[in-house]
């Protein structure tokens, strides 16, 4: 390929056009933003002011964008959970390379499908599971592949969601019903699960699971809550008031934090203004004890994969930063590393520990870590090269999704062990 690659978003929120649009920006010799799709005119109106779309380029939904001939080299599929598979098939038919949002589908028979369809088309697809492309991942599954610790034994890791993000995402925002979108350790843990076959570098055999929605529930609500907080007697002593939150809150307060994610969700080019005004109606501004949520608040997995290695996770709503932990243990020593310092420890057993600091040029790795613009370089740095295998392909993906799935159907039934071959051999029928 010669020039920038051409890229079509097909769902043109949080991610297509906040988390990779911007890529077109930083590096206009790769990446050409040609057209779009998105019911929402105020983005892609926002598609066509930043990233100079033309308007007969830009769709008011993914089925109007895939009944045109193919307009670009890549599709990337940033709608929905839901919506994902059924957009990214016909993008493979048409042609086009396609960068997939996670999950790939909260159904094991359509991420199947996808991936079948991948290995007949021959085109790459990338899913992605951005920690992969992270300085932090990148390095720890180095030391582990070259034996830095000896064999592997346990992994041990902990993802920390934070009060208020948990409250944003998963009880007020898009990802609070499993109908609708997916479980939270599908949505949320995906990334992890891959991350943890990829360090492991052998097969999940099975896993169980323990977790439960059990704080975010009417019960839970202070006496007199109203269902918006807006319209609260109560709301003055109440961490989750939206408009504290949104306005003023440390972490995710327009405040402090000014027009990025999460406000940027609660209105287009936010200001306190727009908030407010979202806040009155929109489903930002509702209790957080009287949604319709239905996802686990909480929730711990363990697996066994080949050759003994065992690894234990858990996930939890409830902690202060939003940062992922992980210990590793060899056979020869321990790693242990903190996503949010940025730094690995790694300890050989009876000689001195030593600290990688992975923070140097940390101004370069916003976004999930460095993660989102570095799928972005090596995903068109495969394409460039005419290659279709990319990192993060079809094929590793579906085992992470089988590993998630797995896990929440053993959550459901009170933590009885899920074997993954039988498991994936149901969803084939
Ligand atoms: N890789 C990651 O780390 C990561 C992080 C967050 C979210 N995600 C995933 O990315 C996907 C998108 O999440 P988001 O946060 O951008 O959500 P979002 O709601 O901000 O974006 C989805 C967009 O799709 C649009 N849309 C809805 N129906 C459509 C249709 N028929 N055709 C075209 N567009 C349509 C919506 O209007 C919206 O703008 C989700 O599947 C989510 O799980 C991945």
């Amino acid at each position: 390929m010669t020039g920038p690659i051409t890229v079509a978003i097909c769902g043109c929120g949080s991610r297509g056009l906040d988390a990779y649009a911007p890529y077109q920006t930083a590096h206009p010799e790769r990446m050409k933003i040609v057209a779009g799709a998105d019911p929402r005119p105020e983005r892609l109106e926002k598609l066509r002011k930043t990233y100079g779309v033309a308007e007969e380029m830009c769709f008011a939904s993914d089925d109007a964008l895939l009944a045109q001939p193919k307009l670009a080299d890549v599709m990337i599929v940033a709608t929905l959970d839901a919506a994902h598979v059924k957009a990214a098939l016909a993008a493979l038919d048409k042609g086009y390379h396609v960068l997939l949002e996670k999950p790939i589908s909260p159904r094991l028979d359509e991420c199947l499908a996808l991936r079948e369809k991948a290995r007949q088309t021959g085109r790459a697809v990338a899913v992605c599971h951005v920690l992969r492309y992270t300085r932090f991942y990148s390095a720890l599954q180095a030391l582990a592949e070259r034996g830095e610790i000896g064999a592997l034994q346990t992994i041990e890791a902990s993802e920390n969601v934070a009060w208020w993000h948990f409250a944003h995402s998963f009880v007020r925002g898009n990802w609070r019903r499993q109908d609708e979108t997916s479980p939270m350790i599908l949505q949320k843990c995906c990334h992890d699960m891959d991350i943890f076959r990829w360090l492991a570098g052998r097969k999940c055999l099975a896993v169980q699971s323990f977790g439960s929605l059990s704080f975010f529930r009417p019960e839970n609500a202070p006496a007199g809550a109203a269902d918006r907080c807006c319209a609260c007697p109560v709301r003055d002593g109440c961490l989750y008031d939206a408009e504290r939150l949104y306005i003023s809150d440390p972490h995710c307060g327009i405040e402090h934090i000014g027009p990025n994610w999460p406000v940027d969700v609660v209105a287009t080019d936010p200001t306190p203004e727009k908030l407010r005004a979202a806040l009155e109606t929109g489903p930002y501004g509702r209790c957080v004890f009287h949604c319709d949520n239905d996802v686990a608040d909480h929730q711990t997995v363990n697996m066994l994969f080949e050759g003994g290695l065992t690894a234990s996770f858990t996930v939890s709503a409830f902690t202060e930063s939003c940062h992922r932990t992980i210990k590793l243990t060899g056979t020869t020593g321990e790693i242990e590393g903190d996503m949010e310092k940025n730094a690995l420890t790694v300890r050989p057993f009876g000689q001195p520990a030593r600290v990688i600091d992975l923070s140097e040029r940390a101004g370069e790795f916003s976004g999930h870590g460095g993660g989102d613009f570095g799928l972005l370089d090596s995903f068109f740095a495969l394409l460039a090269s005419g290659g279709t295998q990319a990192l993060t392909g079809v094929e590793a993906s579906v085992e992470s999704h089988v590993m998630a799935l797995a896990a929440e159907r053993s959550r459901l039934s009170g933590g009885a062990t899920v074997t993954l071959a039988e498991f994936e051999k149901e969803a084939v029928g």
